[in-house]
């Protein structure tokens, strides 16, 4: 990625690409179901939005994650817009073969670099759950879908804490090694802060291209923005955000949800880092999952503009 050419912001990347995991990440941990409809709802306003790549939903066992049971239905029901992503979540073959008969055309694996993490998520190690991706990259690169993987506890584990960057390195090269186009390095508990953010990237990209990592930062102690930063400084140029700033973990207790997007959108924009993303459409997405769920976004940016710039009644 070409550098912006002034000396402060050298390092800093001409573009970002936005992969808005609110559908997914941002629902997953809802109590209440959200009805179908109101998940295409989101993700139709996301594309209007103007998002590169939304996830759309997640293909694992309804009974560990009852919110993403209506998947297909989704997947059927979403409007694509030409050149936009909508990738999905499978752990395990099972879920790779629901997918693509939904008509994903984007999948992810996820791992842990964090062994008790790895068990309470998807029940098994770290090993194994590489072993069960492996099936799913080579399946998916047989029939041309792309696979990007997620590795969750890059920073900190609930239930290890610290966790080191070599164990974060190993897992992300395996990833890569067996055909993940990127890798997404998730803070999965918000606790990480931008020099220990800065020295992961710099060890993962030890292993990995830089230009193959993104960054999957939840906000929960306020500093995702800073990790965005620091990451960006380090050569990443992909990120993963959730609008209004939804979600949480169902294996991560008390994590909040991934940095909003709308406050990446205004880092970006302060920047004059390109993405491609409308503010005030991106609001009225926010705006329509927020009034659904009946609570105020988390974003405080969107809560800013509200005071200041109130949106149209509409849409
Ligand atoms: P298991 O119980 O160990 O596996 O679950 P199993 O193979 O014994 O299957 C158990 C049952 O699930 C069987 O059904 C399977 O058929 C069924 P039964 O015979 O009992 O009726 N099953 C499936 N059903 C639908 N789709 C599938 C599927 N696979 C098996 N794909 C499994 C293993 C991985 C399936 C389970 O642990 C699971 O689904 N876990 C959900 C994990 C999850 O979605 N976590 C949240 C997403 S990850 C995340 O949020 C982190 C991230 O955002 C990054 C970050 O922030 O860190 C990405
Ligand atoms: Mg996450």
């Amino acid at each position: 990625m070409p550098s912006t050419g002034s000396s402060t912001r050298s390092r800093l990347p001409r573009r970002v690409r936005i992969v808005d995991v609110a559908p997914r990440d941002g629902l997953q941990n809802e109590k209440a179901v959200v009805p179908t409809e109101v998940k295409v709802g989101l993700i139709d306003r996301l594309t209007d939005a103007g998002l590169p790549a939304i996830e759309a939903t997640s293909f694992v066992s309804p009974k560990w994650v009852p919110q993403m049971a209506d998947n297909a239905q989704v997947m059927a029901a979403i409007r694509r817009k030409p050149g936009v992503r909508y990738p999905v979540l499978t752990p395990n073959l099972k879920g790779f073969e629901a997918a693509l008969a939904a008509g994903a055309d984007e999948v992810a694996v996820f791992v842990a670099a964090s062994e008790t993490f790895s068990q309470k998520n998807i029940n098994c190690s770290i090993g194994e759950s590489l072993e069960r991706a492996r099936p799913v990259a080579v399946a998916a690169k047989a029939r041309s879908v792309r696979v990007r993987g997620y590795i969750s506890c890059v920073l900190d584990c609930p239930y290890e804490g610290e966790i080191a960057p070599s164990a974060v390195r190993e897992v992300a090269a395996a990833l890569h090694a067996m055909g993940c186009y990127e890798i997404s390095l998730g803070d999965t508990i918000g606790t990480g802060t931008p020099g220990r953010t800065g020295r992961l990237i710099a060890a993962v990209a030890d292993a990995v291209p830089v230009d193959a990592l993104a960054g999957h930062f939840h906000d929960t102690y306020g500093q995702a923005i800073a990790n965005v930063y620091a990451a960006m400084e380090a050569g990443v140029a992909t990120f993963d955000s959730s609008v209004s700033g939804l979600g949480g973990c169902p294996y991560a207790k008390g994590a909040t949800g991934n940095v909003a997007t709308e406050d990446l959108l205004y880092l970006l924009e302060g920047l004059h880092i390109e993405t491609g993303v409308d503010m005030t459409r991106l609001r009225i997405a926010g705006r329509y999952i927020c009034e659904f769920l009946g609570r105020q976004p988390a974003s405080r940016v969107a809560r800013a503009l509200d005071a200041r710039q109130p949106l149209p009644a509409t849409t």
